[in-house]
């Protein structure tokens, strides 16, 4: 606003000027005299893929945390935690090393065709909130950080235009995370089920994650206080998130499973929790389709969802930087083509975790698979938001990916 004042009080100025009427060809010695902003954007506000500081995708950065005025429809926030992890460290790193790993995407060239649409360019406010500044030191400390930082900005409200809107899905705004190792998931939950009551879970994952922390052999914890610290683990976050009645009965989902188990009885212990499990091994004998539709048909488009992927989900040889990593994994490319055939699902929240940037090849490999698979996430979440809660849509989306 007073750069514009200035401008207009050297009106006088820029007519002894005049002569030069600026020329988008020819390189103005005048710093900044007779341009609009209009002009300024057009020649300055377009980043390339490796200019500029780094948030998700090139997308606005406002500490939302420190500003819960903030309107938007979704948004991207960085849960840099890792001391919750049984093996490699260093996830803490991750919302670093995805942010810079989608620096390819921009919204001048953000068209998702297997979506068929620029989830930059849509209805939806996108923007990156940021980290959640957790301590390293203390995971109580920590698990309260990330639950109050989560319920705060889950209470955050969409642009008014988006507020009213006929489309239900418009109306609250979304949360991508990024981790993280995964038991961020559990104040996550925990956010969502102040807004939507208990949410059903799709989760991606070599592991089950729903072991009760009691299963880590130790005389030291008592098996009857899940309160305590060591109960707070990223393969028990979901065993807490059920002791807390967080999770809708029946209705969640995990899906290229791979892990060693402690004995059958984790799968049983799973099923009391509600559960049902592919392998990574059904992707070879129903394929991503059936698979796809077999979600969609438990889950349902009307129920709310978390949708939570672990990066290890994919083979270790095309997503080597994972905490615990597990051969005989999903491609990138069959995630990929799981995450577009739910598209139709009721996607309230998601995490991308476990990417730990120091075990990863010098490519990026695993901060890209999770930066595409930030995209494609966002595009079904924007997507959804489009046409009226997605029912007409399920029919053209699944037949497609039949063929
Ligand atoms: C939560 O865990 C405690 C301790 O194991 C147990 O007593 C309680 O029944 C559990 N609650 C639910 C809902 O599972």
């Amino acid at each position: 606003m007073r750069a514009k004042t200035i401008w207009l009080s050297l009106a006088a100025f820029a007519a002894l000027t005049a002569a030069h009427e600026h020329d988008d060809h020819v390189t103005s010695q005048e710093p900044f005299i007779g341009w609009t902003q209009e002009d300024l954007d057009a020649k300055w506000g377009t980043d390339w893929g490796f200019s500029g500081i780094s948030t998700f995708a090139h997308l606005p950065h406002v500490r939302c945390l420190q500003h819960p005025e903030e309107e938007y429809d979704i948004a991207i926030l960085g849960a840099p935690f890792d001391t919750a992890v049984t093996y490699r460290p260093g996830a803490r790193f991750g919302p670093r090393a995805i942010r810079a790993a989608s620096a390819r995407q921009t919204s001048f060239r953000g068209y998702n065709p297997r979506a068929s649409i620029n989830p930059y360019l849509e209805w939806a406010k996108v923007i990156d909130c940021g980290d959640i500044p957790i301590t390293p030191f203390d995971n109580a400390l920590a698990l309260r950080q990330m639950s109050e930082a989560y319920t705060n900005l889950a209470h955050s409200t969409a642009p008014a235009s988006n507020r009213d809107s006929s489309i239900a899905y418009r109306r609250t705004p979304k949360l991508l995370s990024l981790g993280g190792d995964h038991s961020i998931a559990l104040p996550t939950l925990r956010a969502l089920n102040s807004i939507y009551g208990n949410v059903a879970v799709v989760h991606f994952d070599a592991h089950l994650d729903t072991w009760h922390p009691a299963k880590y052999p130790s005389a030291w914890i008592d098996p009857e206080d899940p309160a305590q610290q060591s109960f707070f683990t990223h393969g028990t976050m979901f065993w807490l998130a059920h002791n807390e009645s967080l999770i809708m009965k029946s209705k969640s989902v995990h899906a290229g499973l791979r892990t060693r188990l402690s004995g059958i009885g984790d799968n049983e212990d799973d099923d009391t929790q509600g559960w049902i499990r592919y392998s990574a091994d059904d992707m070879d004998d129903i394929g991503f389709a059936g698979m796809a539709r077999q979600i969609v048909e438990h889950v349902g488009t009307e129920t709310p969802v978390y949708l939570s992927i672990d990066i290890d989900v994919i083979d270790p040889g095309m997503a080597p930087g994972t905490g615990t990593p597990e051969p005989g994994g999903w491609t990138t490319r069959e995630l990929i083509r799981v995450l577009r055939g739910i598209e139709t699902l009721n996607v309230v929240g998601a995490d991308i975790v476990e990417v730990s940037p120091s075990y990863d090849g010098t490519g990026e490999v695993t901060a890209l698979a999770a930066a595409q698979v930030g995209f494609e996430v966002l595009s079904s979440m924007v997507k959804r938001g489009v046409g009226d809660s997605g029912k007409g849509k399920e029919k053209s989306g699944g037949s497609k990916d039949e063929l």
